[in-house]
């Protein structure tokens, strides 16, 4: 079932690409080092007409609609345009997916460190979970990157594997973060009935200690994401809470109420959550 890179014009070089998808995802995710030179020059985010796109698909345009998934002027998408998915691809697996989320948690720790904290526990960092702390690009990889319209059977059996990677940048901020004396709270669309291999997740990527994990309860079927974490980190602050920072892959993680003093949205190309 395993969808390949494809591309008319494909190199030899383009065309291993796909035997080889798992073996670099498991490099870039088995490491929180530097990620340089781990694939050269054949997988480039620009390369509009050759190589990933190849003269079929117009690659400015799948960057274009990139751009306008990220700074949600396209919302409430289904699915990846189907030409889009050889770029979507190579973006995720190349180096630009890596050097964006770089760029986020680089510019959030900068916030973070200017700040002058009180030192009474209460300062709290809202982490979601899906594309944010934990990636599901292994299974993305095997599904079309996100070309596929979504299936919770076949995704509810990965999650349920328990073997999601860390994002390496995600866990970098979270662990300077707790070093500052700044508390995790991680909210995440994941339901209850997933708290514990959520948990073994996390720990066995890393992620060891948090003030709460909150999964969706059985009181927010039916809600949006949007409306169940706002009404999440409402509570949070009722609680004697400050949220002075808030990450997330997806726009309904970052707007609503109580979203915290300041925002950071992490790249998604592969699918819209509202
Ligand atoms: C930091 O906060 C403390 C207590 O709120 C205050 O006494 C101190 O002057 C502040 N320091 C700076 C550099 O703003
Ligand atoms: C969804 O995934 C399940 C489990 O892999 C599979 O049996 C089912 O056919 C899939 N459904 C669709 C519509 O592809
Ligand atoms: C967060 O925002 C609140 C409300 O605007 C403000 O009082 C507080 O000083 C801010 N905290 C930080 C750490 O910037
Ligand atoms: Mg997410």
């Amino acid at each position: 079932m395993q969808r390949s890179l494809h591309s008319p014009k494909s190199s030899h070089t383009m065309e291993r690409l796909p035997g080889v998808l798992l073996f670099f995802l498991a490099i870039f995710f088995s490491t929180t080092q530097a990620y340089e030179p781990l694939i050269n020059h054949q997988i480039h985010l620009l390369r509009p007409k050759s190589g990933a796109g190849g003269s079929s698909v117009p690659g400015v345009s799948c960057l274009s609609w990139r751009l306008g998934v990220e700074v949600r002027n396209i919302i409430n998408w289904k699915t990846v345009p189907a030409q889009c998915e050889s770029y979507v691809g190579h973006y995720m697996l190349g180096h630009q997916y890596r050097k964006d989320s770089k760029a986020v948690t680089d510019v959030a720790w900068l916030y973070a460190k200017s700040l002058n904290l009180t030192k009474d526990g209460k300062n709290v960092w809202v982490f979601d979970i899906d594309e944010t702390t934990l990636s599901n690009l292994p299974y993305y990889a095997r599904h079309g990157f996100g070309t596929e319209v979504y299936n919770s059977t076949s995704f509810n059996e990965w999650v349920l594997e328990g073997t999601a990677p860390a994002l390496p940048e995600s866990l970098q901020l979270y662990k300077k973060l707790l070093k500052l004396g700044v508390k995790v709270v991680f909210i995440t669309g994941r339901g209850e009935d997933q708290r514990s291999v959520t948990i073994t997740n996390l720990k066995n990527v890393g992620y060891h200690t948090w003030e709460k994990l909150v999964l969706k309860g059985s009181a927010y079927s039916g809600k949006t994401s949007y409306v169940y974490k706002s009404a999440e980190r409402e509570k949070l602050e009722k609680s004697g809470f400050r949220i002075i920072g808030n990450i997330g892959d997806q726009w309904s993680d970052i707007l609503g109420t109580s979203v915290g003093n300041r925002t950071f949205k992490l790249p998604d190309p592969l699918y819209y959550i509202s």
